[in-house]
């Protein structure tokens, strides 16, 4: 067979050498060369060619030599060509070329590495950069952020995170550095080239590429001139640099600083100083009487802060002849020098003392009638229900006071029948119900036992450790006392305590009942007498008895 003829390489379509003329480099560095095709996208689309099946090849043709005879450099299919990093024999025409089977473009493009001496073009202070600086244009006074260019290609490119170090001529002040550069408060001194060297790691080798930027200022809106000492003098032209003049922003002419004797005093200056080139002297400071601080003792001290320009004079224990001192504050640079007087104006204080007094004194009386109130408190409510409480005889037909109700054959028989009878009888002018006294012989118990209670305005139970046994009086009379109560018979119960009882003796009805109602606790000796507490608290369970002779309103 005859052997296979060779496929016939397509005919390559030559768009000759690119019009954006060289790409420079410093020798050293890192550069890159991007296909000149794709910056076309409507002709030649990186994407869209690759899946056209279009593979990207890089030749390097050094000086005098042709394509045929050389240099294929890179058949990795990138947009980009990378040196990393360059050397002067770099230096040439590289030709990319785009192919597949059946179609082929080709342009030249010359890549220039420059020496380090001539890239910095003589500048003093120069770093050697090979690609011209990007512009940035900042208004006065406002801040801004400057990001290194093609930060971004070496990002994608190292293996860590790339380093960012910047370079000014001038002293960087008033500036942040890091991966951006901030400028907080553009002046008019920040303008100028910034350097910024991008530096990251590829395959164990340090690689690096500088740029710069060229940061200009410009006045975005016209300055406020109030503040601005030299503003009288200026008619209606506005200028378009800064006055380099200081002027005082802080205390203003109608500022008024409250002062209060005796305690500290701050008083804070803000200058306005602007940098005169070549000559950064720039002075804020206070003087007392026209005289600097280091004439007067330890009372007035000044905190500067050099960074804001601001200055505080402080002013311990402030004295009442320091209002007639005259605290100015003034500030220079090479252009001029502005001073303002601090105008200081007591504090009116409140008239402390007498309000204070008031307070006292309305304080003691509440805590007086608190006490009154917790010691009297019985007396006051007798007195209050003797002048406003109703008489419950006009209101019911009841026979009786008090019905005593009392285990029989105890010591509390004895207490019920001397004492409480006694005194609630005769002395105090009750009526009072006792069962074994008032009943009549022959009658049925429960019945009568149930009607006397009926009958009377209170049951007073005295309560004793075997009252109201399974199956007594007492007992009875207890439950006909507290279910007249509970059905709203105009009965209350009333307990009485002779002796201390263990609450576990009582029967289930009284520990029922306690929760609900009074325990009135005999003291022994200490109640015998018709003014102590025991009577009072008693009465005051009792009906109302409007008997003038009846008040002990003595203390208990
Ligand atoms: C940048 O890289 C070049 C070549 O590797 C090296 O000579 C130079 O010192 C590097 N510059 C800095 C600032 O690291
Ligand atoms: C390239 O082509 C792709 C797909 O055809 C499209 O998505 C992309 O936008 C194109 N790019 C440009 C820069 O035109
Ligand atoms: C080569 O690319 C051209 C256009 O870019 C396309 O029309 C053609 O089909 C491609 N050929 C092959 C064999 O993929
Ligand atoms: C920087 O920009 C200013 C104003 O646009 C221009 O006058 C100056 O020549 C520029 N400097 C450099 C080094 O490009
Ligand atoms: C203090 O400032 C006032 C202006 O506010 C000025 O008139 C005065 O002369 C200054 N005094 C001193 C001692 O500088």
């Amino acid at each position: 067979g005859a052997p296979p003829t060779p496929l016939p390489l397509p005919m390559c379509y030559d768009w000759g050498e690119s019009s954006e003329g060289s790409v420079f480099v410093v020798e050293g560095e890192v550069g890159w060369l991007s296909c000149p095709l794709f910056s076309h996208p409507s002709v030649y689309n990186y994407t869209s060619t690759q899946s056209a099946g279009h593979n990207l090849f890089w030749y390097h043709l050094p000086e005098g030599q042709d394509l045929e005879q050389c240099c294929l450099v890179h058949t990795k299919d990138r947009e980009r060509l990378w040196l990393q990093p360059t050397t002067a024999s770099d230096t040439g025409q590289y030709i990319c070329m785009l192919r597949n089977k059946s179609s082929c473009s080709k342009i030249g493009i010359r890549l220039t590495v420059l020496r380090p001496d001539d890239a910095t073009r003589g500048v003093k202070c120069a770093l050697p950069v090979a690609v011209a600086p990007t512009e940035k244009i900042v208004p006065l006074q406002k801040g801004a952020t400057l990001d290194c260019p093609d930060l971004q290609d070496a990002i994608k490119m190292s293996e860590s995170k790339p380093e960012v170090q910047w370079y000014f001529a001038s002293a960087l002040k008033n500036v942040e550095v890091g991966f951006h550069l901030l400028i907080h408060v553009m002046q008019e001194e920040h303008q100028g080239i910034y350097y910024c060297r991008v530096q990251y790691q590829r395959r164990n080798q340090t690689l690096n590429f500088t740029r710069s930027i060229n940061v200009s200022a410009i006045c975005e809106t016209p300055f406020l001139l109030t503040n601005i000492h030299v503003a009288l003098s200026l008619t209606l032209s506005v200028p378009l640099s800064l006055p380099k003049q200081p002027s005082i922003m802080n205390p203003t002419n109608d500022q008024i600083f409250t002062v209060k004797t005796g305690k500290e005093v701050r008083l804070v200056c803000r200058g306005h100083l602007p940098f005169v080139l070549n000559n950064p002297s720039r002075h804020i400071w206070w003087t007392v009487d026209g005289e600097t601080l280091d004439k007067f003792p330890d009372r007035f001290r000044e905190e500067n802060r050099d960074w804001t320009l601001e200055s505080v004079l402080v002013i311990q224990n402030f004295q009442s002849k320091d209002l007639k001192r005259e605290f100015n504050c003034s500030v220079r640079n090479e252009k001029g020098f502005d001073t303002r007087r601090a105008q200081l104006e007591e504090e009116v204080t409140l008239p402390s003392v007498e309000l204070g007094c008031g307070l006292g004194v309305t304080l003691l009386l509440m805590l007086l009638l608190f006490v009154v109130y917790h010691v009297f408190w019985l007396e006051l409510l007798l007195l209050y229900r003797s002048w406003f409480g109703t008489d419950e005889r006009h209101t019911d037909d009841k026979e009786y006071d008090v019905y005593i109700s009392y285990a029989r054959n105890s010591e509390e028989e004895q207490f019920v029948l001397s004492t409480l009878r006694r005194v609630l009888e005769n002395e105090l002018g009750y009526s009072v119900c006792i069962f074994d006294r008032d009943s009549l012989p022959g009658g049925t118990i429960t019945d009568e036992t149930l009607s006397f209670v009926a009958r009377s305005r209170r049951l007073l139970v005295v309560v004793s450790p075997g009252y109201a046994s399974q199956g007594s009086q007492a007992l009875l009379e207890l439950k006909a006392g507290i279910d007249n109560m509970a059905l709203g018979g105009h009965l209350r119960v009333i307990l009485v305590q002779y002796k201390p009882v263990r609450r576990q003796g009582w029967v289930r009805e009284l520990r029922r009942a306690r929760v609900a109602l009074a325990l009135v606790r005999w003291q022994g000796d200490k109640s015998r007498e018709l003014s102590s507490r025991f009577w009072k608290r008693l009465r005051v369970e009792l009906p109302v008895r409007r008997d003038p002779l009846t008040f002990h309103l003595n203390a208990g």
